[in-house]
């Protein structure tokens, strides 16, 4: 009994399996085009047919111009932001920034970050007057479309993310141009030079907690790159010249 049911148990697996194997043996044969190959169908001869005209995939629309564009209708830089700002989306942008563009333009923005110090092209302070006065959507254009020297970021950083570093620029060029009878009296105190009336704890608060990163390195960059001697293709004190062709 056991052992005519397991015949016929391995009769019917073998016949759904033989079944199974020959559907799959039609499709694995059917008519159809690899990617890139020829096809005498189409005049142009290729498979590969291309998009129709105004096809926009799932999820990519982007109709709101200003937050993916950061320009209006006339295609002019817009000047207000487009999306509202809170203290979580300045820090997302301070930590953007410091990831994506501080290594060139510097954690305060003076544009003397690790990268231009050790040769490359040395970008312009947000703290001068063209750049504090520049719409928040040029700012964005430049972090999606690179600049002269500077490339793009647009795959990096995502639309809200640029937002959200354009803010936290603006609070930079703020921080560095704030005027004092705007500062909190603890903010105020902590200005070089209106400290004058410190009291002594305030002294030591301040010397506990630096207003700037304890890094020696923060503010005083040498006069020449400080590239170490050896490091090839740097220019700067004691770099030697690389035995690489150059790359125009
Ligand atoms: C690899 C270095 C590098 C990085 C990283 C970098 N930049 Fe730049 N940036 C430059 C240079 C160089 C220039 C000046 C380009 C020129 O004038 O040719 C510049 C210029 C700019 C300007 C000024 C444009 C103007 O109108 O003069 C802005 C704003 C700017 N960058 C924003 C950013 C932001 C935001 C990020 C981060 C998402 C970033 N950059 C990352 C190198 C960099």
């Amino acid at each position: 009994m056991i052992a005519s049911f397991n015949l016929r148990t391995a009769l019917v697996l073998a016949t759904a399996s033989f079944v199974m194997a020959a559907c799959r043996q039609d499709m694995h044969d059917q008519p159809k085009y690899k990617p890139q190959r020829v096809s005498e169908f189409f005049a142009d001869g290729r498979a590969g047919r291309p998009e129709l005209e105004g096809t926009i995939a799932r999820g990519t629309l982007n109709e709101d111009t200003a937050f993916y564009s950061g320009k209006d209708a006339a295609g002019d830089d817009i000047v207000e932001f487009p999306v509202s700002i809170d203290k979580a989306f300045l820090l997302r942008g301070q930590q953007r920034y410091d990831i994506y563009c501080a290594p060139c333009h510097g954690r305060i923005g003076n544009g003397l970050g690790m990268i231009v110090r050790r040769g490359f092209k040395q970008p312009p302070s947000y703290h001068i007057d063209r750049l504090r006065a520049a719409p928040v959507g040029h700012i964005f254009d430049v972090i999606s479309n690179g600049y002269g020297a500077m490339l793009n970021y647009a795959s990096q950083v995502q639309p809200r993310d640029r937002w959200a570093i354009t803010a936290y620029i603006r609070a930079l060029q703020y921080s560095q141009n704030a005027p004092l009878a705007q500062l909190s009296p603890d903010a105020r105190a902590k200005v070089p030079g209106a400290s004058t009336a410190l009291s002594p704890e305030m002294r030591a608060a301040m010397a506990a907690q630096p207003l700037v990163p304890n890094d020696s390195d923060f503010y005083n960059f040498p006069a020449e790159p400080a590239t170490p001697a050896g490091v090839p293709g740097a220019i700067g004190v004691g770099a030697r010249k690389s035995n690489q062709p150059e790359r125009k």
